[in-house]
């Protein structure tokens, strides 16, 4: 099954095949050199699988975690691609989660002005959100993906084969970002995740489901001109809590908690259960003061506020740009 992303000079297919890591060849030309990088907490043998495709395949490891999308790595990567005389015919395969997507592909961007990048995500996060739409970035001088570029994959294969090894906290934090997507999209999709009582099992459909919203919104608005910005939802405060929290909450937990923080008093009971049931954090420690700060170093904020994306019932969302005093005001920490 694929799902393929069109827009404009833009086309790519999102393949859907269990134990896809092992055979490649079936969906990409695998006659050619490929950067393969992936990051310590993914099993070596799913780069060493994907790499067994490959005429010939460099692995580049990096450590886990958010401060290996910095410049250096970025540097390092061009120096592996530079000294195994890469050339523009061949390509960047990233398996791992979003930090290694968006770090091989900025590379890939830049390597002889764009060389074919791959992805093959290994978290739920990556499958069903940072995988698609081309976003690029490493992260500098402590700003979070200011460095950056649009740059669309040539395929994106989910293996959720792949997910067997993932710990359900990741599962639970990549979760959240499909029921962002479904709270400001698509209520089928949230009532589904509401209601699947073997979330495991109802991964892959869960995974297609929010791929068919991130297809919709990318292709009208690859460069987050408009629409692109509904996929902010919870990530205006949730930005800040993730760098307040210093490494202690996943990405998709602190997603979580500022979606609560966005979300009307109608729906917010429905929203907090859904949660819950998934063991995501609904609320934080951190006061108004310090996420405010934080939040006024956003690249999305000026001199006045922010723009932030609310939902008042589920399917449907509203963009409003806030002042900072508005955004004081509801970050009232609760509990
Ligand atoms: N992860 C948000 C976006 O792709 O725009």
């Amino acid at each position: 099954m694929k799902i393929n992303i069109s827009s404009r000079d833009l086309s790519y297919d999102i393949v859907y095949e269990k134990g896809a890591i092992g055979h490649l060849q079936d969906y990409l030309n695998t006659d050619r050199k490929a950067l393969i990088l992936t990051d310590s907490g993914v099993p070596k043998a799913y780069a060493e699988s994907a790499a067994s495709c490959f005429k010939e395949a460099k692995i580049v490891t990096v450590p886990q975690g958010e401060q290996s999308k910095c410049i250096d790595n970025y540097l390092m990567i061009l120096r592996e691609m530079l000294a195994a005389n890469f050339t523009r015919s061949d390509c960047v395969v990233a398996v791992g989660g979003g930090v290694c997507g968006d770090l091989a592909a900025f590379a890939a961007s830049c390597y002889m002005r764009g060389v074919a990048f791959y992805h093959i995500p290994t978290t739920v996060l990556a499958m069903v959100d940072s995988s698609i739409g081309g976003k690029t970035a490493v992260d500098f001088e402590g700003v979070k993906n200011v460095v950056g570029s649009f740059y669309q994959p040539s395929a994106v294969i989910i293996d959720t084969e792949v997910l067997k090894t993932l710990e359900d906290r990741q599962v639970n934090a990549g979760l959240a970002e499909a029921i962002k997507m479904a709270a400001t999209s698509d209520a089928g999709l949230f009532k589904y995740i509401e209601d699947c009582d073997d979330y495991m099992a109802d991964l892959e459909e869960i995974i297609k489901r929010a791929n068919v919203i991130k297809k919709a919104v990318v292709e009208e608005d690859p460069q987050e001109k408009g629409l692109r910005k509904v996929l902010n939802f919870g990530h205006t405060v949730g930005h800040a809590i993730e760098s307040a929290a210093e490494g202690r909450l996943l990405h998709g937990e602190c997603v979580a908690i500022g979606m609560m923080l966005m979300a009307s008093e109608e729906i917010k009971p429905k929203l907090e259960k859904v949660l819950k049931k998934y063991h995501l954090p609904t609320e934080c420690e951190f006061d108004t003061e310090e996420l405010t700060d934080i939040m006024k170093h956003d690249k999305k904020a000026n001199s006045a506020g922010v723009s932030t994306v609310w939902v008042n019932t589920i399917g449907s969302f509203e963009f409003k740009n806030m002042t900072w005093e508005e955004l004081s005001k509801i970050n009232k920490i609760r509990g």
